[in-house]
């Protein structure tokens, strides 16, 4: 159990994190490739690690390279688009892993291949990938035909033209990375844009991608020429410093080179729509994502709608708009959010559960949750139910709460932010 008591202001810099999502795809695509990569900035959490032991086990050689430590850096030797081995790969708690190695891997020539993790990840549906990929030729098995473990068999793929039933940056870049090794042209039709750094990434590593509105299309690609890949900050992981210094009075908190790739910053627009004043300061590009300096002081919230083309935006960051809704006036609705009841747990369930047991007032439906704006939240003690962004949510509100947070299951924030504890006593040590 960690307890977070109700503290003094956030202050101080710091940069969050590397992006969890452009690492998982850095060190996929760099094993795509067939010379040596450098990933600067890898995110080393247990999420991201696991990508790497995955890619090892498929025959590229990783190695840290020493005196890295402020920025870790790793050279990656791929094994080329075709040369992925044989192997078991055990994807811990990676859903971002579990659904986009297949498509990698369907395609192939010869090879068999058996994905599993642990408990959390044994209930994370399968066959969003499984269902498009088998109509491109792919041959799969699923427990139950939906869960882990998932066999993949090599087989030869062909291009099919597939509209995602729900936003998924993962299932899209399951089909693109399928894509390379299909004959003839993959499009996936995407009515609401979801993060695009799969096709980012594999634009500059030399594919042929066209995007049109609502569409990507990919070609068929007989090498990925991959040059070095540096890695923004995470958005999603500096969203909790950024909540906490919005609901923490007399804080000011400082998050550099911050990726704001705009599908992936609807957190600020809705924080925006509730009142905060968020500055957004750009750093440049960094690995062809923009990057932005986020200033974050507290505001007075007020409730507000959330749904539609900014849940998918903002996906990752909605247990925070909770959490922010209670300390605002006046009630906020999210929804269209059902997905949100597929991640490392059943975040509708686990964000209204944790908030009501802080005194909040919480109501779930299919899709989402509508919050009372109470202006602020009692504590008392939550469940991480084993994921990570419902621990470091825990412990944000517990810094803003009237009586402080008990947080059970605090280890789960490792998934995606190990040094999470740190950073904020650090943010604590600067405004005491
Ligand atoms: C991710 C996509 C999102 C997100 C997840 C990471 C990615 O999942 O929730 O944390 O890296 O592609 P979905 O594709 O299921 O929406």
């Amino acid at each position: 159990m960690t307890r977070f008591d109700p503290s003094g202001p956030l202050r101080g810099s710091l940069r969050p994190p590397s992006d969890k999502s452009i690492s998982h795809r850095a060190a996929l695509i760099a094993a795509m490739g067939e010379g040596e990569v450098r990933v600067v900035n890898y995110l080393e959490a247990a999420d991201t690690l696991s990508t790497l032991g995955a890619v090892e086990r498929l025959g590229a050689t990783v190695e840290r390279l020493e005196g890295a430590a402020v920025e870790p850096t790793y050279r990656i030797r791929g094994v080329g688009l075709r040369g992925p081995a044989s192997a078991r790969i055990d994807v811990g708690n990676a859903g971002t892993l579990l659904r986009l190695l297949p498509g990698w891997l369907a395609g192939q020539e010869k090879g068999r291949w058996v994905l599993d993790g642990d408990d959390s990840i044994r209930r994370r549906p399968v066959d969003r990938i499984a269902i498009p990929l088998r109509k491109m030729g792919a041959r799969l098995d699923a427990r139950d035909d939906r869960l882990p473990p998932l066999e993949i068999s090599a087989a030869p793929l062909h291009g099919i033209t597939y509209e995602l039933p729900v936003a998924s940056a993962q299932v899209k870049s399951c089909l693109l990375f399928a894509g390379l090794l299909a004959a003839g042209e993959t499009t996936v039709v995407e009515t609401l844009p979801s993060r695009d750094h799969t096709e980012r990434m594999l634009a500059a590593a030399g594919a042929t991608i066209e995007r049109n509105e609502g569409a990507v299309t990919v070609h068929p690609a007989e090498r990925l020429a991959v040059g070095e890949i540096a890695v923004p900050a995470d958005v999603s992981s500096a969203a909790f410093f950024a909540v906490a210094a919005l609901l923490v009075g007399g804080s000011e908190v400082v998050l550099e080179q911050v990726g704001v790739n705009p599908t992936r910053t609807g957190l600020l627009g809705i924080l925006g729509r509730m009142g905060a004043e968020i500055e957004v300061e750009p750093q440049g590009e960094r690995g062809g994502e923009p990057t932005a300096r986020l200033r974050v002081r507290p505001a007075a919230l007020r409730g507000v709608e959330v749904g539609g083309a900014e849940v998918p935006l903002a996906i990752d960051e909605l247990p925070l708009v909770a959490l922010a809704a209670c300390f605002a006036e006046g009630t906020t609705t999210i929804r269209d959010a059902a997905e949100l009841r597929r991640k490392e747990s059943d975040r509708i369930a686990t964000v209204t559960s944790a908030l009501n047991a802080l005194g909040g007032i919480v109501e779930p439906t299919d899709d989402g949750m509508v919050i009372a704006g109470l202006g602020g939240l009692r504590g008392g003690a939550i469940e991480s139910h084993g994921d990570h962004r419902i621990a470091m949510l825990g412990a944000v509100a517990g810094l803003a709460s009237r009586e402080g947070v008990e947080v059970h299951g605090m280890e789960a924030a490792a998934v995606s932010y190990p040094g999470f504890e740190a950073d904020l006593a650090a943010l604590l040590g600067a405004g005491a």
